[in-house]
């Protein structure tokens, strides 16, 4: 009995074991299978995939732990996987999860193939490159509870059937270029919890009408495509939502009613459509409600008492026809950090009470009919960085508490009927950076505490009452790029020290009662653009140096009592603007400046003279000679001082950089990083930009590396840190097409990145500087270089967390190593300079790019985002192919590189007739694959679209170049 028992058992056991052996090694197989002859695996992440071991511990593989059964494959973010989709794994019956997201799977996704996927549970394929369209969901996908396709470029309509997956919960489809209208089947999916679709541009058509029967909806959001309609009444049915998204879209209508039933609402979103009517006054119960947001449409009324009195942390109505006066209740929501309620037309006062009862950080009422006092409190709790109020009618003085904020970046208070002394304090603050009170009424004098805000780099305050001496602690506003006291009561001399002000851009100090002489030193003003000083009492010559400012356009100085002769420096600037007239000069008029044209910049100054330039007097010879001589000889006297204290200042400078040094290395080298920093010296300099130095030091090694010494930048703990993050963030990216960071080191006055050196420099030194480069980049090494460039940019771009804005595309940010293999380099600089600065708002933070390279939504918007890249980087297509500089002096004014070849494009009736013309002559072009020059052609003008939106992402940029590359040639 006993045998018999245990007989039975072992044939059980037996069949038990051969059971599992025979479905594993089945599913194995499928899993070989499909790796050897449909993935590419170039870093051999699946290497451990062999048939000595169990699928089981296989890399990626997941089994159920009691049946051994296959359950899982999971590629999430191994990053380098490629080929079609790998849909022959769903083979294996027992597959519920299968995610392949974030690696280059390619192609588009037949039918066929994603049948055999029907059930699985969980489907994640986001961030590949798959196109075409997204098949439809046959048989029906019965068990699938989370779909994700998004960040891939499918096209074509979202396939009906996915309305018949009645499990899902989880749906999104963001950034792709789905198209047509969101299917009504959506609303059949009660169990889903998350809808996303934002970033599908051509997505189009109106909302699902029944879009409220999903009552588990959490999260809806479907911004940036191109909705339009209504907003469906039955949006107040969805009893779960949390989260609304519907910005940037083109929905038309009203708000409807039935919005206030939305109790469990914290987000609600609909700005940048075009909704009009009144806002409903329906708010009370959405009591859950922390964010609203419904700026940039054309919603006109008041704004209602209900929304108004809800425990907001934003609420943003800017840029509506909004009217009446802003309600009172607002002052006591006790969270409340951003209020913009900028460009609509509310009236009467603002609340008293406002910022006594929130951390009000954000508070902007600009371009309103606002009367009457600020709000005495305003910056109670001291998180306040930005008020702005400009564009008002509001008066009074600015209250005394104001004189105790010390968070405060921007201020801009500007065309208002403000009056008063500036609370002392208030100018004193380390962390204002910008500040524009100009065309108000304010008296009393600059504080010598000013000397304090060391980080503004706008200080406007003309068109008021200012008087009095400029303290010398202007000079401490080191940051500073423009300053603006015209049209106040200012006298008293310049102080000499102003020259000290290195980052100036633009200084207007006209219209005032200034006496004395221009400052000497002005050779410092290297990045000074713009010099207005006009109409005050200055006296004295004008500094032959001012004609060496490298960046001057536009001088005046007009209406003073300046003497002597006009120096023939002038005659180097490129100016737009030249007003010497009305002062006391004297002598010849230098040639370069004898024409009509500067007539009217010099007259008013009886004692000059000209051979032929009326209505001046004409000069008697001898005498200007004498006139050449001593103007010369003092020049050189000049010369010679300035670089005597040049010399002091550097031995000076060079001893202080003995300090200490913390190093960050990323990458393993082969010697000391300190001999690096020991390296540094005048004589290594190769080059020198917006941001810094860059030196080429080569070590006892012989190994030769690049180092880039930033000029001064913001220090506090909290940059510093943000530095050191983004340093690391930088560190850590490996990628033949980038630039390998080494090390990095932050002194006590110094920070510098330690690159790996590249003996060929620059493409753009390459085309445009050395006169043999253009011959040595015949059309293969060029398309070569595009392609790299732009695979080196779409990692930046797609494949990097969080992804990397370059900011600074251009030719000579592209390097080039010994085989003249292209290495984006400089990427990520920008930000870490904080050149743009935090202001969103403003004309004035700091432009990032490059002339000739930067987008044109950047002069409106003041944001840098991907697509500023991908326009920049079709510049430099543009200059690969014509050898052009983007601003070349050959095409006609106003016009730059984009604007030349989109012409060309245009004059050719589908076809680019004159392609002969635009191809750089070095290029010997005998042999030129014309078909592939017209093609790059075509990419850089899609990059280079006006808008943004129609611009390809650089990942479709590689695509579209690839693409070309294997195209046959007729
Ligand atoms: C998986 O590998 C571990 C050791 O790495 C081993 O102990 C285990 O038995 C293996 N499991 C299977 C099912 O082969
Ligand atoms: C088996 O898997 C389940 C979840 O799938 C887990 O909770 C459990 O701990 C696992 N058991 C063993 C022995 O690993
Ligand atoms: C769906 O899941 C259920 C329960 O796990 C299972 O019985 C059924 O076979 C699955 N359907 C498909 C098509 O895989």
């Amino acid at each position: 009995m006993a045998y018999i028992f245990n007989l039975h058992f072992l044939s059980l056991f037996l069949s038990f074991t051969f059971a599992i052996a025979s479905f594993s090694t089945r599913d194995a197989a499928v899993l070989l299978r499909v790796k050897n002859t449909q993935l590419a695996d170039p870093d051999g992440l699946l290497n451990d995939w062999a048939d000595s071991l169990t699928p089981c511990n296989w890399t990626a593989i997941t089994c159920d732990n009691r049946t051994l059964d296959i359950v899982s494959i999971d590629f999430t973010d191994f990053g380098s996987l490629a080929g079609p989709f790998p849909a022959d794994f769903c083979r294996i019956q027992t597959l519920r999860y299968l995610s392949i997201a974030n690696n280059y799977f390619n192609g588009s996704i037949p039918l066929t193939s994603f049948s055999l996927c029907s059930h699985v549970t969980f489907l994640n394929i986001s961030s590949n490159v798959f196109v075409g369209k997204l098949p439809e969901f046959q048989p029906r996908f019965v068990n699938l509870t989370v779909l994700d396709v998004s960040y891939n470029n499918f096209t074509g309509e979202i396939p009906t059937s996915i309305g018949e997956s009645l499990l899902l919960e989880v749906m999104d489809f963001s950034a792709n270029y789905f198209s047509g209208a969101l299917p009504e089947s959506l609303t059949n999916l009660t169990e889903l919890r998350t809808f996303l679709g934002p970033e599908n541009p051509s997505l189009s058509g109106p909302l699902p009408e029944n879009i409220g029967r999903l009552k588990k909806l959490e999260t809806f959001r479907i911004s940036a495509t191109n909705l339009s309609g209504g907003i469906p009444d039955s949006i107040g049915d969805l009893s779960s939502i949390k989260s609304i998204d519907l910005s940037t879209n083109s929905l038309t209508g009203g708000i409807p009613d039935s919005i206030g039933r939305l109790k469990s609402l914290e987000h609600l979103w609909f700005y940048d459509n075009n909704l009009s009517g009144e806002l409903p006054d329906v708010f009370s119960n959405l009591t859950s409600l922390l964010q609203f947001d419904a700026s940039l449409n054309n919603f006109t009324g008041k704004l209602p008492t209900s929304l108004a009195g809800l425990h907001l942390q934003s609420l943003a109505v800017n840029d509506n026809q909004l009217e009446g006066e802003i309600p009172t209740v607002l002052s006591s929501n006790p969270k409340l950090t951003e209020l913009k309620l900028f460009n609509n037309k509310f009236s009467g006062p603002l609340p008293k009470d406002l910022g006594e009862n929130s951390d009000l950080e954000d508070f902007d009422v600009s371009g309103n009919q606002l009367q009457g006092p600020l709000p005495p409190n305003l910056c109670y709790k001291k998180k306040l960085q930005k008020f702005l109020c400009f564009n008002n009618k509001l008066s009074g003085d600015i209250p005394m508490s104001y004189g105790d904020c010390k968070s405060i970046y921007s201020v801009r208070t500007f065309n208002n009927e403000l009056s008063g002394e500036i609370p002392s304090g208030f100018l004193s603050s380390s962390a204002l950076q910008f500040i524009d009170i100009s065309n108000n009424r304010f008296q009393g004098t600059i504080p010598a505490s000013i000397s304090h805000s060391t980080n503004i780099e706008a200080l406007v305050i003309s068109g008021n009452g200012f008087s009095g001496d400029l303290p010398a602690g202007i000079c401490s506003l080191h940051e500073i790029v423009e300053m603006d006291l015209s049209n106040n009561q200012f006298s008293g001399a310049l102080p000499t020290c102003l020259t000290n002000l290195k980052k100036l851009g633009k200084l207007n100090l006209q219209l005032n009662q200034f006496t004395g002489e221009i400052p000497n030193g002005v050779n410092s003003w290297a990045r000074l653009s713009s010099l207005n000083i006009s109409n005050n009492k200055l006296s004295g010559e004008i500094p032959n140096q001012i004609g060496h400012l490298p960046s001057l356009n536009y001088f005046d100085l007009a209406g003073n009592s300046f003497s002597g002769k006009i120096p023939d420096s002038l005659t180097n600037l490129k100016l737009n603007i030249l007003n010497l007239s009305n002062n006391n000069l004297e002598g010849e008029i230098p040639t370069g400046l004898e024409s009509k044209v500067f007539a009217s910049s010099l007259i008013g100054n009886p004692k000059l003279c000209s051979q032929d330039l009326k209505p001046f007097h004409r000069c008697k010879k001898s005498k200007s000679i004498s006139y050449v001589l001593v103007a010369i000889l003092s020049s050189l006297a000049f010369f010679l001082i300035v670089s005597l204290v040049w010399i002091l200042i550097k031995a000076k400078l060079f001893n202080r950089n003995k300090g200490l040094w913390k190093i960050t290395s990323f990458q393993r080298v082969g010697f000391k990083e300190q001999e690096v920093l020991t390296s540094l010296m005048e004589s290594n300099i190769i080059g020198m930009g917006g941001s810094g130095k860059v030196y080429r030091v080569t070590l006892k090694t012989g190994q030769t590396v690049a180092v880039k010494k930033l000029y001064g930048v913001h220090r506090s703990p909290e940059t510093e840190s943000e530095f050191q993050a983004e340093m690391e963030t930088l560190g850590q990216i490996r990628h033949k097409n980038i630039v390998k960071l080494l090390f990095g080191s932050v002194g006590d006055d110094f920070r510098a990145l330690v690159y790996e050196y590249m003996e060929n420099g620059s493409l753009g030194d390459m085309l445009h500087v050395d006169p043999k480069g253009g011959y040595l980049l015949d059309w293969s090494k060029r398309f070569e270089i595009a392609l790299g460039a732009a695979q080196g940019l779409a990692y930046l771009h797609h494949d990097c967390v969080p992804s990397i804005v370059h900011r600074d595309v251009k030719s000579n940010n592209i390097l080039l190593d010994e085989e003249l293999r292209p290495r984006v380099a400089d990427f990520g600089l920008a930000k870490m300079l904080q050149l743009e600065a935090k202001e969103s708002d403003g004309a004035m933070s700091r432009v990032a790019g490059s002339y000739g390279y930067i987008a044109p939504e950047y002069a409106y918007t003041m944001k840098v985002t991907e697509k500023s890249d991908v326009y920049s980087f079709g510049v430099v297509l543009m200059e690969l192919v014509t050898g052009k500089r983007p601003s070349d002096t050959s095409f006609d004014e106003n016009k730059d590189i984009v604007k030349w070849v989109t012409e060309a494009a245009l004059s050719g009736e589908g076809g680019w007739r004159d392609l002969c013309q635009l191809i750089d002559p070095k290029m010997n072009c005998s042999s030129c694959d014309y078909e592939e020059i017209e093609k790059v052609l075509n990419v850089a003008l899609q990059c280079t679209s006006a808008f943004p939106i129609n611009r390809p992402s650089m990942r479709k940029v590689v695509e579209l170049l690839k693409d070309h590359s294997t195209t046959p040639t007729k």
